[in-house]
């Protein structure tokens, strides 16, 4: 069943252009979004829960549900959200995202938040699943049966979905017209494409992740959509190699992280040249300047008017601002799986963990 792979961590990272391109084509017709039971009119706030992996996508669509829809977003980790007693308004939705679909944290918050909202919605790769099945409203996000530990294809299946939430509620909202809502599905359309380049970097990942799997610690760093993608990149390293990994908002570092660098701390700045670039990229040189072993990983102009000094570069295609977190995804993903294999670690059974965390 791993298809000629060697785990089925690899495989589903492989799959991800033919699994979003499924999503789209499930969510897109003829240049329309086909949620025709999603209407965000009248709706002032979304909040989203999830754990781990799934959270961090959450934590991405808060990004673009303020940017592109001018909607209010929380984000809550659902073990926090069942006990912190949230207030919840009438005219809120409140959305949760789980690849397993019963995750027993998640599925508290959703019957927590129960009738205290106007609708629950759940984002679910597994739509038999408790979570589909008790909230208002099943998303699937069409990513096909996932197996490694290490969640890859449902985050940006996750994504996806949310990323087509996120404009729905722009265009409903009147804050996006119909040429803008088509520009961006446009974009996501170049997607499954742009992916299979990102695929590419696999033979570069591979020869640096031999020195990466020596490090003791290593440090994600990004701002905006690109941080929560900092701590997926930490979370995935982490659960599959045992390497102590933390992910960091950039403009963070100076308040605490940057005592930890030296020349042996290993520092994924993922950076695409949006407009934050020039942000990131002088806190990265505050890393350089520490001697921190630097990995840009940017696009083609990113990393010639930045790449100098640093370690290593990896070069992603061009890709739209709001989809970066989406692509960037890929190289997050291909850093840990190759790093965990040069450890020689059990990369789709980790230790300690399981696919799915269905007690509290
Ligand atoms: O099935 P879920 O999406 O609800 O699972 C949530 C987390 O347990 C999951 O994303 C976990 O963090 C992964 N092992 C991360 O790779």
């Amino acid at each position: 069943e791993k298809a000629g792979y060697k785990h089925f961590m690899a495989k589903e990272i492989a799959e991800q252009p033919v699994v979003l391109a499924d999503a789209l084509r499930h969510y897109v017709q003829n240049g329309r979004i086909n949620l025709p039971d999603v209407d965000f009119t009248g709706v002032d706030r979304v909040t989203l829960v999830a754990c781990g992996t799934a959270s961090y996508a959450c934590h991405v669509a808060k990004y673009w549900f303020e940017q592109i829809a001018g909607l209010p977003a929380d984000v809550d980790i659902a073990s926090e959200f069942r006990y912190r007693e949230p207030v919840l308004s009438p005219t809120s939705w409140a959305v949760f995202v789980s690849q397993s679909g019963e995750t027993a944290d998640t599925l508290a918050a959703l019957r927590h938040a129960g009738d205290a909202v106007a609708r629950t919605l759940a984002v679910v790769n597994v739509p038999t699943s408790s979570i589909a099945r008790e909230a208002d409203l099943a998303l699937p996000i069409l990513a096909g049966i996932e197996v490694g530990v290490a969640s890859t294809k449902a985050f940006t299946c996750q994504l996806t979905v949310l990323a087509l939430l996120a404009l729905k509620a722009a265009h409903d909202r009147g804050r996006i017209d119909a040429a803008e809502l088509g520009r961006r599905l446009d974009a996501l359309a170049t997607l499954p494409g742009l992916m299979n380049h990102a695929l590419r970097l696999a033979d570069d990942i591979r020869d640096l992740a031999g020195e990466l799997a020596e490090a003791q610690d290593i440090l994600f760093l990004g701002r905006g959509p690109m941080f929560p993608l900092a701590l997926e990149g930490a979370l995935k390293l982490k659960e599959i190699s045992y390497i102590h990994a933390e992910g960091y908002a950039s403009g963070e570092l100076k308040h605490g992280p940057i005592a930890l660098i030296d020349n042996r701390v290993p520092v994924i700045v993922m950076a695409p040249r949006d407009a934050l670039f020039d942000k990131t990229v002088s806190n990265m040189q505050e890393v350089m300047a520490r001697h921190g072993k630097v990995l840009l990983i940017s696009d083609a102009r990113g990393i010639e008017e930045a790449g100098a000094g640093c370690w290593r570069t990896l070069a992603l295609p061009q890709v739209a601002d709001f989809l970066a977190p989406i692509l960037y995804a890929v190289p997050a993903q291909l850093l840990a799986y190759h790093t965990a294999i040069a450890k020689g670690t059990d990369v789709d059974q980790p230790r300690n963990l399981a696919k799915s965390v269905t007690v509290e």
